[in-house]
């Protein structure tokens, strides 16, 4: 028999979409990048793997990676050092070794509702109680600051929030950033900022909780900048105590990050940014395409994603959204149901435009003659 808390949390709803995919399907429901690493990465690890760099390294991480990451959050705050820099075996594993040193049974956690899929169980495994709070389509998925008030009690011990936002794409612009940090003042909240897609803003600028207060801890990785999501490599950034205490348990979770992929993403890290501006470049002008072509869709409304790459199009179709994209499933199309985000996203689809233009226009007229067929006007 296992253990109660595994059995509180579920396989994710996504998971399970692309296990059950046909063969040939377009697939808009994963999240990743649908291109390679920079060369010159794939280089350095082959390199590196070549060149004994195939052994464990201090499991805060390499000491040249920790000082680069530091460097580049010294333009966010001054004070930031490499002791502040975990480098993690993913934005997952930053999630959860940040649950784990953070909620105590009985704990309660703010988590945003549509949000990403993993903080719910988090907070569970840890014993905490996840409380969803709404991101409004209206407001390009803000929060709604009188319902956080009504949502906080003594027992609330941290607020999770993604900008940009994995599945709506909605970004914090400055005031909702500024908003957040006086809402966890006052009621003395740790706030955990996953910022995995900070790379990926089509309108405004990214705001990091980095520099404006020290109650933030922040989540990141290079799954998505670097279009490396198989190879498993992430950082967190928190203030020195605490980095310290979530160390002990990234400690315990994987004793150290990879080597070959830490001396592989140092290289990475030489152009500047370059590769991920390139490809960001090419996501944006399939973020229009897919915008343009589901406001033509009958009975979809979308709102224009400020970032990631992901469209959160609200479907007022028959059916649920498990039922509608169990048929665009059939139909060749793999979306992910919105419900899978929290009941906030039950009448939506979640669909990733990292995928080639040609297939964003097959899997748009997938939806466009799915839509036909079921009656939509
Ligand atoms: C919002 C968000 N956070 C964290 C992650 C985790 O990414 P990884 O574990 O690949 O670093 C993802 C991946 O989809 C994500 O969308």
């Amino acid at each position: 028999m296992v253990a109660d808390r595994v059995r509180q949390v579920e396989i994710s709803g996504i998971r399970r979409m692309f296990e059950a995919a046909p063969p040939n399907a377009i697939n808009l429901g994963l999240g990743e990048p649908d291109f390679e690493p920079p060369k010159a990465v794939i280089d350095a690890l082959c390199d590196a793997v070549r060149h004994g760099k195939n052994h464990y390294g201090p499991s805060a991480g390499l000491p040249a990676l920790r000082e680069k990451l530091a460097e580049r959050y010294r333009e966010r705050d001054a004070e930031t050092s490499r002791e502040n820099v975990i480098v993690t075996g993913s934005g997952s594993e930053g999630l959860m070794a940040v649950a784990l040193t953070m909620y105590d049974p009985g704990d309660e956690v703010l988590v945003p509702n549509p949000g990403f899929v993993l903080y719910p169980p988090h907070a569970k495994l840890a014993g905490a109680t996840p409380v969803p709070y709404d991101l409004i389509e209206a407001t390009g998925y803000q929060p709604d600051f009188e319902q956080l008030e009504r949502l906080v009690t003594p027992k609330t011990r941290v607020i999770v929030v993604n900008s940009p936002s994995n599945p709506t794409g909605g970004v914090f612009p400055r005031k909702t950033v500024d908003r957040i940090i006086s809402f966890a003042d006052e009621h003395d909240l740790t706030i955990v900022s996953d910022e995995v897609y900070e790379e990926m803003v089509y309108e405004g600028r990214f705001q990091s909780f980095w520099g404006r207060t020290d109650r933030a801890i922040i989540v990141n990785s290079f799954s998505k900048t670097l279009a490396m999501t198989g190879w498993r490599i992430g950082f967190l950034l928190a203030p020195r105590p605490l980095a310290v205490e979530i160390n002990k348990l990234h400690y315990h979770m994987m004793a150290c990050p990879s080597t070959p992929g830490q001396v592989a993403v140092l290289a990475g890290l030489e152009d500047g940014g370059a590769a991920t501006r390139a490809m960001v470049a090419e996501f944006r002008a399939r973020r229009q395409l897919i915008s343009a072509g589901l406001a033509k869709i009958p009975g979809v409304t979308v709102v224009k994603p400020a970032g990631a790459f992901y469209t959160f199009p609200h479907l007022d179709w028959p059916g649920t959204a498990q039922e509608i994209a169990g048929t665009l499933l059939q139909r060749g199309l793999i979306s992910t149901p919105g419900d899978a985000f929290g009941t906030l996203g039950a009448q939506h689809l979640r669909l990733s435009f990292a995928a080639s233009r040609a297939n964003l226009r097959k899997g748009l007229e997938i939806l466009r003659s799915v839509g036909q067929e079921l009656g939509v006007a």
